[in-house]
Formats: structure tokens, C-alpha cells, sequence
């Protein structure tokens, strides 16, 4: 898969390992940054770009990588096209895929370790969205919202 990532200085570590776990599995990995570490740094400047390859189809899916990952996954939902979440729990990593066609997965590099990390990382990557009337039904309510917000 053709997968976009970014990071702040709180992911930083996460996104490296997680990278090259990836590659070493043949997915294509796009970096969007950082590429250094620098405590000063903001993850908008990683993630929004992220996000709108994501939202061009540049790349399929996207990870987007913070302290917490909460900032991350604000920043990543302001762009349109994006549905990004949280992800701390395996039921949710394919659920969100499955029935909501989760793109963006956010996740904290000082919350969790890294094996559970890679565990819920290959669940979304995994699943896939069903498709099902029910669900189509309610994402087309969300863009019709995300419609009606263009331009503020
Ligand atoms: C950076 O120190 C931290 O605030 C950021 O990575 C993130 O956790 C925000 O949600």
C-alpha cells in the first residue's frame, strides 16, 4: 500500500520504527516529517500535507503521528476528504476502516508501546470499508456536512 506519514518530535521515534517496519513489509512510505528532531516543532506543518495527499489520493491511507496523537488526528480531520481517528484498541482500528472508512490513523508515541502500536497498525491496514448501504448512508450525511462548511 502507498501509505503517507508524519510526526511532530512526540511521534518522531514512532514514525522512524514504524517506517522501517513498513518498508521491510513493501508498503510504499511517504515521509512527510519531520525528518529531525526538534522540540520546537509543530505537528500542523507534518500533518496537514499528510492529510491532503490523503484527501488527492497521492497516497492511500495515512498515519499521523503526535504526542498523544490527539493533536494529530484535529489537525488531520480539517482537511476535507480526511476521516481520522485515535486509535488505541483493535476493535476500533478495523471497525473504523470497516464501517467508516477510516484514512487517517492517529496514534501517541509516548502513549502506548510500540508492539500494541504495530498490532492496531496492521489491523487498519487490513481492513477494509464494506461498502454496505448502511454505511455509505451515513458517510454521505458527513460529507453533505463537510459540503456545506466549504469555505468556512
Ligand atoms: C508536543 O509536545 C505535544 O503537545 C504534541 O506532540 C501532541 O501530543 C499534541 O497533541
Amino acid at each position: 500500500m502507498k501509505l503517507g506519514i508524519a510526526a511532530d518530535h512526540g511521534g518522531f521515534e514512532l514514525k522512524t520504527e514504524m517506517s522501517k517496519r513498513l518498508r521491510a513489509l513493501g508498503h510504499e512510505v511517504v515521509d512527510f516529517g519531520a525528518h529531525a528532531i526538534d522540540p520546537d516543532d509543530d505537528y500542523p506543518d507534518f500533518v496537514i500535507p499528510m492529510s491532503q495527499a490523503v484527501s488527492r489520493g497521492e497516497v492511500e491511507r495515512g498515519i499521523a503521528l503526535c504526542g498523544s496523537g490527539i493533536g494529530a488526528c484535529i489537525a488531520a480531520n480539517k482537511v476535507r476528504g480526511v476521516r481520522a481517528c485515535l486509535i488505541e484498541d483493535a476493535y476500533s482500528a478495523r471497525q473504523g476502516v470497516e464501517h467508516d472508512n477510516l484514512n487517517v490513523v492517529c496514534m501517541g508515541g509516548r502513549t502506548m508501546g510500540f508492539e500494541l502500536v504495530w498490532q492496531l497498525l496492521e489491523t487498519f491496514l487490513d481492513a477494509r470499508f464494506s461498502g454496505a448501504e448502511r454505511h455509505l448512508r451515513r458517510l454521505a450525511k458527513v460529507l453533505a456536512l463537510e459540503k456545506e462548511c466549504a469555505g468556512g
